[in-house]
């Protein structure tokens, strides 16, 4: 046990996947694990062991922002030997080629700041993800016949952000999409040599200024868990 999650060790596999909501962690683990069980409560973030494939597999939730992903994904891998972390979330599109339900595969993470700027200080560390989980997730977009964009995303700090302009650069710079974790999710990842990867679906457009109802949500939702599962095991 750790200080924010109570699974007895070995009950965490070693292949993690992090939505940021735990009860889309619950869907997740009830709809594509054979024989979940609930490992993990604290706080009511919930986490789940069960098997996908033969595969063991976790999914457990990383709560919202790099502060709360760090506290999770820190535990995960330093106390629980967490090898695999994928986040499945959704993110806010930044450019117009991107449609609403389409999944972003993220290869860079920018950000204005993380939990790790502490120790990069004025140092522009360029958090990426795995390419073995990258390209393997790119393949299974591909073979389920999801719409699937490979580039960089934007990690903020802020969901009501008050700074338009930022976005502005973002987009002119062809980052696809803003969520508030994988910067983080990489860094840690990168410093611990373990892999990572973020796949995301598009919930909503900051340019477009269009959202997806939420009974639409669960069904790209699926698209991405199962993405992330054939990646891990690829
Ligand atoms: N901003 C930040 N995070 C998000 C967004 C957004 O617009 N949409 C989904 N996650």
């Amino acid at each position: 046990m750790t200080i924010h999650i109570g699974a007895q060790p070995g009950e965490i596999a070693p292949t993690v996947l992090l939505p940021g909501d735990p009860y889309r962690a619950k869907w997740a683990a009830e709809t594509f694990l054979d024989a979940p069980k609930q490992v993990n409560d604290v706080r009511g973030m919930l986490g789940f062991t069960g098997h996908y494939k033969g595969n063991p597999v976790t999914i457990h939730g990383s709560g919202m922002g790099m502060p709360s992903l760090s506290i999770y994904a820190n535990e995960l891998i330093r106390d629980y030997g967490a090898k695999t972390l994928i986040r499945i979330g959704s993110c806010g599109a930044m450019q117009d080629k991107v449609k609403l339900r389409d999944v972003i595969l993220a290869m860079t993470a920018s950000s204005v700041s993380t939990p790790s700027s502490g120790i990069f200080r004025d140092f522009n560390f360029a958090p990426s993800a795995d390419w073995s989980l990258l390209k393997a997730a790119a393949e299974a977009a591909e073979a389920k016949g999801v719409s699937a964009h490979v580039g960089g995303i934007y990690s903020a700090d802020v969901f009501y952000d008050e700074r338009p302009d930022l976005n502005e650069q973002m987009t002119r710079h062809g980052i696809l999409g803003v969520e508030m974790e994988a910067a983080e999710l990489y860094n840690l990842a990168l410093r611990y040599g373990v892999r990572a990867l973020a796949v995301l679906t598009v919930s909503d457009h900051l340019i477009r200024h269009e959202a997806l109802p939420s009974a639409d949500r669960e069904r790209s939702f699926g698209d991405m868990v199962e993405i992330a599962l054939e990646a891990a095991f690829a």
